[in-house]
């Protein structure tokens, strides 16, 4: 099974870019979430060069992390995905 948005009556729809590729979500879901519907299970790379996505889906371990709106090491996995985000995926040790 893979991962895929579903959608409810009464959701509100919101799109998104991830490294200028549009997504769309629903209003209330994460940005990991957003990402995870759209078949994205790892986004960024560990110093090993590992895939990391999620991992404790909870704020604690920072595999998820992402640049929103040109703020780095947002926890995709708190963060409340907005309307119009530009979200970039980023790596340990960039910039
Ligand atoms: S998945 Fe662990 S902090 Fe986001």
């Amino acid at each position: 099974m893979s991962p895929r948005l579903v959608r409810a009556d009464g959701d509100t729809p919101l799109r998104v870019t991830v490294d200028g590729q549009p997504l769309q979500g629903v209003r209330g879901q994460t940005i990991a979430g957003v990402l995870l519907a759209a078949g994205r299970l790892a986004w960024r790379e560990g110093p090993s060069g590992a895939p990391r996505g999620v991992f404790c889906g909870i704020g604690v371990c920072f595999d998820c992390l992402v640049t929103v709106n040109g703020l780095r090491d947002v926890r995709a996995c708190r963060r409340r995905a907005r309307d119009g985000d530009e979200i970039t995926t980023q790596s340990r040790g960039e910039g």
